[in-house]
């Protein structure tokens, strides 16, 4: 496969890492130093594109990947209000396109482990519900996107909680998510539920980036020669 990598940053350095080792080759790498080299000629030399970039440039990078009609994936974070346009563009332009808050094979698991206990917890109010991630200084969004969308499958789920927010919750139909920002922290994610009787709680503690990047480069796989909008539980059949 050739990819094309939109943001040639930590991530994308170690996404090159991973498409080498799976016999792939790199055709184009764009970041903010070399933007005069984001043309549609260049992306039509490659199959795929793998964009990990920055809230601010995501949508303009993955609708461009679409204009030049290549299949792209997304792993850019905190541009949630715009992933529903993204869909639309992608849908009505026969296009195709795969975003996820995280691509870890881990936390995707995690993602069905945490509806599954919202389901259970549903009926059960004397518990209340509290999420914390905890990542590195030099991240830029917060809660991170794994968070909100941890967040977004208890809120799915809850007969309590309405909304989440940021910040220490002032009612009880509110689910905090807490952000902790440390160094060195590629990326932690706590879900508890707290009664006065016990506490149950689910982590999901990530090593290194290399999870992120293996993800990226199988749902680039997956979708290199698929018509859609697709997510990691279709490239990891979680469904
Ligand atoms: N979904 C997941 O599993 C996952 C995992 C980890 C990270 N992320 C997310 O992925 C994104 C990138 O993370 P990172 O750690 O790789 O960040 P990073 O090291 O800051 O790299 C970002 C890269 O994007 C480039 N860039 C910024 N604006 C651009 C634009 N308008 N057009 C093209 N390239 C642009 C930067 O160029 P310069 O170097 O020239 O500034 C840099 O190469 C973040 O949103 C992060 O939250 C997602």
């Amino acid at each position: 496969m050739r990819i094309a990598l939109i943001g040639y940053g930590k991530m994308g350095h170690m996404i090159e890492e991973v498409a080498f080792e799976r016999g792939h080759e790199v055709v184009l790498r764009i970041s903010v130093d070399n933007l005069e080299d984001f043309t549609k000629d260049n992306l039509s030399k490659a199959d795929v594109a793998i964009e990990f970039t920055a809230p601010e440039s995501a949508y303009e990078n993955v609708t461009a990947c679409m204009d030049a009609g290549i299949p792209v994936v997304s792993g850019s974070t905190g541009w949630n209000d715009q992933l529903v346009a993204a869909k639309e563009y992608c849908e009505k332009n026969g296009g195709t396109f795969l975003h996820a808050s995280n691509f870890s094979v881990g936390v995707n698991i995690f993602f069905e482990v945490n509806k599954l206990l919202a389901r259970l917890m549903a009926s059960q109010p004397e518990y209340d519900v509290t999420l914390k991630e905890v990542h590195h200084t030099a991240k830029k969004d917060a809660p991170s996107g794994t968070a909100v969308t941890l967040a977004e499958q208890i809120l799915d789920e809850s007969m309590q909680k309405r909304a989440w927010v940021n910040d220490i919750a002032t009612s009880k139909d509110q689910l905090f998510i807490q952000s902790e920002r440390i160094d060195p922290a590629p990326g932690t994610h706590f879900v508890k539920y707290t009664s006065d009787i016990d506490d149950i709680e689910i982590i999901h503690t990530a090593h290194s980036r290399k999870g992120f990047a293996l993800g990226a480069v199988l749902a680039a796989e997956y979708i290199s020669d698929k018509k859609g909008i697709y997510s990691m539980s279709d490239v990891l059949c979680l469904g």
